[in-house]
Protein backbone atom coordinates (compact mmCIF):
# COMPACT_ATOMS: atom_id res chain seq x y z
CA UNK A 1 0.00 0.00 0.00
CA UNK A 2 1.47 3.30 -1.30
CA UNK A 3 0.65 5.81 1.13
CA UNK A 4 1.74 9.65 -0.24
CA UNK A 5 3.75 11.80 1.55
CA UNK A 6 3.97 9.08 4.72
CA UNK A 7 5.89 5.67 5.68
CA UNK A 8 4.51 2.71 7.35
CA UNK A 9 7.36 1.57 9.51
CA UNK A 10 6.88 -1.52 10.17
CA UNK A 11 6.65 -3.52 6.11
CA UNK A 12 10.25 -5.06 5.89
CA UNK A 13 11.09 -6.38 9.18
CA UNK A 14 11.32 -2.99 11.23
CA UNK A 15 10.07 -4.26 14.63
CA UNK A 16 7.71 -3.22 17.31
CA UNK A 17 10.06 -4.80 19.61
CA UNK A 18 9.20 -8.25 19.28
CA UNK A 19 5.43 -8.74 17.94
CA UNK A 20 4.65 -11.62 19.91
CA UNK A 21 5.07 -9.93 23.09
CA UNK A 22 1.74 -7.66 22.67
CA UNK A 23 0.08 -11.17 21.76
CA UNK A 24 1.31 -13.17 24.52
CA UNK A 25 0.78 -10.83 27.70
CA UNK A 26 1.48 -7.16 27.60
CA UNK A 27 2.24 -4.51 25.11
CA UNK A 28 4.06 -0.78 25.79
CA UNK A 29 1.24 1.21 25.80
CA UNK A 30 0.83 4.07 27.45
CA UNK A 31 -2.93 5.41 28.38
CA UNK A 32 -4.15 8.32 29.63
CA UNK A 33 -7.75 8.49 30.72
CA UNK A 34 -11.06 8.31 29.61
CA UNK A 35 -14.12 6.18 25.12
CA UNK A 36 -14.10 5.58 21.88
CA UNK A 37 -10.24 5.87 21.28
CA UNK A 38 -8.18 7.57 20.32
CA UNK A 39 -4.61 6.30 19.77
CA UNK A 40 -1.42 7.37 18.39
CA UNK A 41 1.37 4.22 17.41
CA UNK A 42 4.80 4.24 17.07
CA UNK A 43 4.89 3.21 13.37
CA UNK A 44 3.46 5.56 10.89
CA UNK A 45 5.59 8.64 11.00
CA UNK A 46 4.84 11.68 7.84
CA UNK A 47 7.39 13.37 6.15
CA UNK A 48 7.69 17.18 6.09
CA UNK A 49 5.92 19.13 8.72
CA UNK A 50 2.50 17.01 7.94
CA UNK A 51 0.85 14.75 10.70
CA UNK A 52 -2.02 12.66 9.12
CA UNK A 53 -5.32 10.75 10.66
CA UNK A 54 -6.68 7.33 9.55
CA UNK A 55 -10.05 7.69 7.48
CA UNK A 56 -9.67 4.84 6.01
CA UNK A 57 -13.29 3.06 5.96
CA UNK A 58 -11.87 -0.22 5.43
CA UNK A 59 -8.31 -0.92 6.87
CA UNK A 60 -6.58 -4.26 6.56
CA UNK A 61 -4.15 -5.31 8.92
CA UNK A 62 -0.64 -5.27 8.29
CA UNK A 63 0.93 -8.37 9.03
CA UNK A 64 3.30 -9.29 11.78
CA UNK A 65 6.43 -10.47 11.93
CA UNK A 66 6.74 -13.60 14.39
CA UNK A 67 3.09 -14.15 15.43
CA UNK A 68 0.45 -16.35 13.69
CA UNK A 69 -2.07 -14.69 11.78
CA UNK A 70 -4.89 -16.67 13.73
CA UNK A 71 -3.83 -14.32 16.86
CA UNK A 72 -5.33 -11.22 14.65
CA UNK A 73 -6.94 -11.77 11.70
CA UNK A 74 -10.43 -12.50 12.87
CA UNK A 75 -10.54 -9.23 14.70
CA UNK A 76 -12.95 -6.68 13.69
CA UNK A 77 -11.62 -3.35 12.97
CA UNK A 78 -13.50 -0.56 14.00
CA UNK A 79 -12.87 3.08 12.85
CA UNK A 80 -14.30 6.39 13.65
CA UNK A 81 -14.73 8.70 11.26
CA UNK A 82 -16.54 11.02 12.76
CA UNK A 83 -13.55 11.70 15.29
CA UNK A 84 -11.14 11.42 12.81
CA UNK A 85 -12.71 14.47 11.42
CA UNK A 86 -13.19 16.39 14.92
CA UNK A 87 -9.58 15.29 15.13
CA UNK A 88 -8.15 16.94 12.05
CA UNK A 89 -10.07 20.02 12.66
CA UNK A 90 -8.70 20.69 16.41
CA UNK A 91 -5.33 20.05 14.72
CA UNK A 92 -5.91 22.55 11.85
CA UNK A 93 -6.98 25.13 14.17
CA UNK A 94 -3.75 24.83 16.11
CA UNK A 95 -2.12 25.10 12.86
CA UNK A 96 -0.76 22.04 12.01
CA UNK A 97 -0.41 20.79 8.44
CA UNK A 98 -3.06 17.85 9.03
CA UNK A 99 -5.03 15.81 6.71
CA UNK A 100 -6.87 12.17 6.41
CA UNK A 101 -5.17 9.13 4.86
CA UNK A 102 -7.94 7.27 3.60
CA UNK A 103 -5.55 4.33 2.15
CA UNK A 104 -3.94 3.79 5.42
CA UNK A 105 -3.82 -0.02 7.43
CA UNK A 106 -3.94 -0.28 10.56
CA UNK A 107 -0.43 -1.77 12.16
CA UNK A 108 -0.01 -4.00 15.32
CA UNK A 109 1.33 -1.61 17.25
CA UNK A 110 -2.36 -0.71 17.37
CA UNK A 111 -4.54 -3.41 16.63
CA UNK A 112 -2.12 -6.32 18.54
CA UNK A 113 -2.98 -3.45 21.80
CA UNK A 114 -6.58 -3.09 20.94
CA UNK A 115 -7.01 -6.90 21.09
CA UNK A 116 -5.65 -7.45 24.13
CA UNK A 117 -7.63 -4.29 25.78
CA UNK A 118 -10.50 -5.11 24.34
CA UNK A 119 -10.71 -8.90 23.13
CA UNK A 120 -14.81 -9.35 22.63
CA UNK A 121 -14.73 -6.00 20.09
CA UNK A 122 -12.78 -3.37 18.90
CA UNK A 123 -14.52 -0.01 19.87
CA UNK A 124 -14.89 2.80 17.97
CA UNK A 125 -11.08 4.18 16.95
CA UNK A 126 -9.10 6.52 15.70
CA UNK A 127 -5.32 7.08 14.63
CA UNK A 128 -2.73 9.30 14.61
CA UNK A 129 0.13 9.09 12.84
CA UNK A 130 3.50 10.81 14.15
CA UNK A 131 5.50 13.15 12.34
CA UNK A 132 9.18 11.78 11.24
CA UNK A 133 11.03 14.71 12.24
CA UNK A 134 10.51 13.63 16.09
CA UNK A 135 10.24 16.93 17.81
CA UNK A 136 9.27 16.30 21.32
CA UNK A 137 7.76 19.69 21.51
CA UNK A 138 5.56 18.93 18.33
CA UNK A 139 4.63 15.94 19.89
CA UNK A 140 3.53 16.92 22.81
CA UNK A 141 1.50 19.75 21.11
CA UNK A 142 -0.63 17.48 19.52
CA UNK A 143 -1.51 15.47 22.76
CA UNK A 144 -2.41 18.78 24.36
CA UNK A 145 -4.45 19.87 21.34
CA UNK A 146 -6.40 16.99 21.87
CA UNK A 147 -7.02 16.68 25.12
CA UNK A 148 -10.23 18.20 25.24
CA UNK A 149 -11.90 14.80 23.57
CA UNK A 150 -11.14 13.24 27.57
CA UNK A 151 -13.64 15.52 28.97
CA UNK A 152 -16.34 13.88 26.27
CA UNK A 153 -15.01 9.95 27.44
CA UNK A 154 -12.47 9.16 25.03
CA UNK A 155 -9.34 7.30 25.74
CA UNK A 156 -6.30 8.64 24.35
CA UNK A 157 -3.71 6.30 24.16
CA UNK A 158 0.35 6.51 22.93
CA UNK A 159 2.01 3.04 21.78
CA UNK A 160 5.82 3.12 21.98
CA UNK A 161 7.82 1.84 24.26
CA UNK A 162 9.96 2.72 27.45
CA UNK A 163 13.19 0.76 26.77
CA UNK A 164 13.62 0.38 22.82
CA UNK A 165 16.71 -0.82 20.79
CA UNK A 166 16.04 -2.93 18.61
CA UNK A 167 20.04 -3.25 17.63
CA UNK A 168 20.95 -4.21 21.31
CA UNK A 169 18.10 -6.83 22.06
CA UNK A 170 19.43 -10.37 22.50
CA UNK A 171 17.56 -12.15 19.59
CA UNK A 172 18.85 -15.21 19.61
CA UNK A 173 16.29 -17.42 21.79
CA UNK A 174 13.38 -15.90 19.79
CA UNK A 175 15.57 -17.13 16.51
CA UNK A 176 16.36 -20.19 17.81
CA UNK A 177 13.40 -20.98 20.03
CA UNK A 178 10.53 -18.20 19.19
CA UNK A 179 11.04 -17.09 22.90
CA UNK A 180 11.04 -13.42 23.60
CA UNK A 181 10.53 -13.31 27.22
CA UNK A 182 14.00 -15.85 27.68
CA UNK A 183 16.81 -13.80 29.74
CA UNK A 184 19.89 -15.71 30.49
CA UNK A 185 21.40 -12.61 31.55
CA UNK A 186 20.07 -9.53 33.33
CA UNK A 187 19.01 -6.09 31.04
CA UNK A 188 22.23 -4.01 31.31
CA UNK A 189 22.89 -0.98 33.62
CA UNK A 190 21.65 1.18 30.67
CA UNK A 191 18.35 -0.34 30.04
CA UNK A 192 17.83 -0.31 34.07
CA UNK A 193 18.68 3.09 34.07
CA UNK A 194 16.37 4.50 31.35
CA UNK A 195 13.39 2.80 32.37
CA UNK A 196 13.28 3.72 36.33
CA UNK A 197 13.55 7.32 34.89
CA UNK A 198 10.57 6.70 32.61
CA UNK A 199 8.87 5.19 35.74
CA UNK A 200 9.65 7.94 38.24
CA UNK A 201 8.67 10.95 35.78
CA UNK A 202 5.52 8.98 34.82
CA UNK A 203 4.91 8.33 38.67
CA UNK A 204 6.18 11.51 40.57
CA UNK A 205 5.36 14.36 38.37
CA UNK A 206 2.32 15.17 37.09
CA UNK A 207 0.68 18.45 34.99
CA UNK A 208 2.91 20.80 33.57
CA UNK A 209 6.04 18.90 35.28
CA UNK A 210 4.89 15.75 33.51
CA UNK A 211 5.44 17.61 30.23
CA UNK A 212 8.77 19.48 30.74
CA UNK A 213 10.04 15.95 32.52
CA UNK A 214 9.09 13.77 29.77
CA UNK A 215 10.61 16.06 27.16
CA UNK A 216 13.75 15.96 29.20
CA UNK A 217 14.07 12.83 29.09
CA UNK A 218 15.41 12.54 25.32
CA UNK A 219 18.17 14.44 26.96
CA UNK A 220 18.86 11.90 29.66
CA UNK A 221 22.84 9.93 29.17
CA UNK A 222 20.97 6.67 28.35
CA UNK A 223 18.39 7.69 26.36
CA UNK A 224 20.41 6.98 22.99
CA UNK A 225 21.15 4.11 24.39
CA UNK A 226 17.45 2.78 25.10
CA UNK A 227 15.98 4.57 21.80
CA UNK A 228 18.78 3.87 18.80
CA UNK A 229 15.43 5.68 17.08
CA UNK A 230 12.87 8.12 18.24
CA UNK A 231 9.83 6.98 17.12
CA UNK A 232 8.81 4.38 20.08
CA UNK A 233 9.53 7.82 22.51
CA UNK A 234 6.92 10.34 20.74
CA UNK A 235 4.18 8.21 22.10
CA UNK A 236 5.47 9.31 25.86
CA UNK A 237 5.31 12.82 24.49
CA UNK A 238 1.82 13.00 23.05
CA UNK A 239 0.83 11.14 26.62
CA UNK A 240 2.60 13.96 28.26
CA UNK A 241 0.32 16.49 26.67
CA UNK A 242 -2.61 15.02 26.51
CA UNK A 243 -2.44 14.58 30.40
CA UNK A 244 -0.35 17.28 31.54
CA UNK A 245 -2.40 20.57 31.86
CA UNK A 246 -2.25 22.72 34.88
CA UNK A 247 -6.09 20.81 35.61
CA UNK A 248 -3.84 17.42 35.82
CA UNK A 249 -1.69 18.42 38.74
CA UNK A 250 -1.76 15.54 41.17
CA UNK A 251 -3.53 12.91 38.74
CA UNK A 252 -3.27 9.09 39.35
CA UNK A 253 -1.08 7.56 37.59
CA UNK A 254 -0.14 3.66 37.84
CA UNK A 255 2.33 1.06 36.66
CA UNK A 256 0.01 -1.14 35.44
CA UNK A 257 1.94 -3.90 33.92
CA UNK A 258 5.30 -4.61 32.30
CA UNK A 259 7.40 -7.36 30.49
CA UNK A 260 10.95 -7.30 29.37
CA UNK A 261 11.59 -8.69 26.44
CA UNK A 262 14.77 -10.05 24.58
CA UNK A 263 16.72 -9.22 27.57
CA UNK A 264 17.06 -5.67 26.97
CA UNK A 265 13.53 -3.89 25.83
CA UNK A 266 10.91 -2.55 28.31
CA UNK A 267 7.41 -2.20 27.95
CA UNK A 268 5.76 -0.58 30.76
CA UNK A 269 1.85 0.26 30.42
CA UNK A 270 1.35 3.12 32.70
CA UNK A 271 -2.28 4.95 33.06
CA UNK A 272 -2.61 8.60 33.97
CA UNK A 273 -5.97 9.44 35.23
CA UNK A 274 -8.99 7.15 35.40
CA UNK A 275 -11.39 5.58 32.74
CA UNK A 276 -14.62 4.90 33.93
CA UNK A 277 -15.50 3.39 29.95
CA UNK A 278 -16.99 0.45 29.54
CA UNK A 279 -17.52 -1.94 26.23
FE1 LIG B 1 7.11 -0.84 17.43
Amino acid sequence: MRRRGSRARHQGGHHHGTYAPAVKRSHPARLTQANPNRNQGAHWDCYGDQIQVATNPRPAKSPVAYVHPSKYVDYQLNPDLATAQRCIALLAREGFSVSGNAGFDWIHDVYLILIRMFPHACPPTTILSLNARYDPHYHLKVGATLRSLRRDGYLLIGTGGAVHNLYRNRWAPMLRFRDNFAMDSPPEAWALSFRQSVEDVLLKTSGPQLRRAMTRLMKHPDYRGAHATDDHFMAAMFVAGAAGDFEDEGAAAVLGAETWELTNMCNSQFTVGRWAGRL
